[in-house]
């Protein structure tokens, strides 16, 4: 993202030029900048047997998987769909975990017949994974008592997280899996979403590294997901290099004491995808109330739901009009008939935001949207899903077509 002639570029395009060729509402995602974090990531931790499965849940579409593979990346998938996106985009089987929640029987038996290893999070469903594929190999889901995240929907560790087998559950897990001779190869946690505070994520990753050691035939712990990137102004970013050389020696430390160097696995999902992510719109109308000056734009929380769902912080930038000093204080609501679908939020709900000064025709650009943008996208009000375009470049291309009328039938 740069600025050039008071105007927004996303690498060597600017933002109105996209919407002119593409359409509004657009999602709009910069190649080079998912490359950057994955690599920023792996780079970041120097223990040698680290693998990278991405968490497709915060963006599957097809091309940015695409990317990723060709980087020696593997996919943590919740869904057996997500599964099915992942081989499409050409994953090896074996690259990829089914974290599944409440699976069903379906999803364990689409995972047996394509080969995919299951990471398990209660007693109950080792049973019916157990009756399903006796004699087999299984990764089991630990909930360490420690959570963190970026708003209480988030928080995945703790005993108000229906994720995970509770730490001191040992030798429950240990009786079902002999029922049906499974062997546990991986443990793994993940305690929640948008980390920035990293004792928290060190702290569980000894809680896990602990219960760990009552198990004889690990090949691999995951440590999960939760990576946080800043949101708002004020924020900053993670100190990468700090927090893994924590991890890599906090990592090599039990593996010296098992007697055998393990897999060390990571799931982010939003430090890869978030900031390479923009979801561009057209301003299409302005009025007050005796409150606040709202200007109205032509997408909504059904292309974008975060500010509404958790009272998140996106920045919003008016890509026409880079460099003015005029400012207005603004409510950017979105065009879905709820009075909930507003961008500029709270965990109280609206708020006003300092922006540049404004007009009809211009062009918004909300940051941070790459990651559960449009994978949490709807089609509420019947409204139409917004294409997709990869930049590299001075050339963006299509990667998932804008929805059509018929598309909805
Ligand atoms: N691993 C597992 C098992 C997960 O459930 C998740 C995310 C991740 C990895 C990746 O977490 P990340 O690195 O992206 O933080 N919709 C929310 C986030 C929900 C995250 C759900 N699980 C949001 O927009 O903030």
């Amino acid at each position: 993202m740069k600025t050039i002639n008071n105007k927004l570029f996303l690498c060597d395009v600017s933002a109105e030029e996209l919407i002119k060729k593409f359409g509004s509402p657009l999602y709009v995602y910069e190649e080079d900048k998912i490359i950057e974090q994955y690599n920023k990531l792996k780079n970041a931790i120097k223990y040698p047997k680290t693998k990278i499965y991405y968490a497709a849940k915060a963006n599957t579409n097809i091309e940015i998987l695409k990317l990723l593979n060709n980087q020696g990346c593997c996919i943590d998938a919740v869904s057996p769909e997500e599964i099915f996106l992942s081989k499409y985009a050409g994953f090896e089987t074996k690259n990829i975990l089914f974290t599944g929640n409440n699976a069903t029987p379906e999803d364990f038996k689409y995972c047996i017949k394509n080969n995919i290893l299951v990471n398990i999070g209660s007693i109950a469903q080792i049973e019916i994974y157990g009756k399903l594929n006796p004699n087999s190999k299984i990764s089991i889901r630990i909930n360490p008592d420690v959570g963190a995240g970026h708003h209480d929907h988030c928080i995945t560790g703790g005993p108000n997280s229906k994720f995970g087998i509770y730490f001191d559950k040992i030798s429950e897990i240990k009786k079902a899996v002999e029922k049906y001779n499974l062997k546990i190869i991986g443990i793994h946690q993940h305690i929640g979403s948008g980390i920035l505070d990293t004792s928290k994520f060190l702290l569980a990753m000894d809680v896990l590294l602990s219960a760990a050691k009552e198990f004889d035939d690990l090949e691999f712990i995951d440590f999960g997901g939760g990576i946080g990137v800043p949101y708002r102004p004020e924020e900053k970013q993670l100190a990468i290099k700090e927090f893994g050389k924590a991890i890599t020696e906090k990592f090599s430390n039990f593996c010296q004491n098992y007697g055998k160097e393990l897999y060390l696995y990571l799931e982010p999902g939003r430090f890869i995808v978030a900031e390479a992510g923009f979801l561009l719109a057209r301003i299409v109308n302005k009025k007050s109330t005796p409150k606040h000056n709202f200007v109205g734009i032509d997408t909504g929380f059904n292309h974008l739901i975060r500010p509404a769902m958790y009272g998140c912080y996106h920045s919003i930038l008016n890509a026409s009009n880079m460099n003015t000093k005029e400012k207005e204080k603004l409510v950017v609501a979105g065009n879905v008939c709820e009075s909930g679908d507003v961008f500029t939020q709270n965990e109280d709900g609206i708020e006003d935001r300092v922006l540049p000064k404004t007009q009809i025709g211009d062009i918004f650009a909300i940051l941070n949207a790459g990651a559960y943008g449009f994978s949490m996208a709807s089609n509420y009000n019947s409204r139409r899903l917004p294409a997709e375009i990869l930049v590299k470049n001075s050339n963006p291309r299509i990667i998932r077509k804008r929805q059509t009328f018929e598309d909805l039938i």
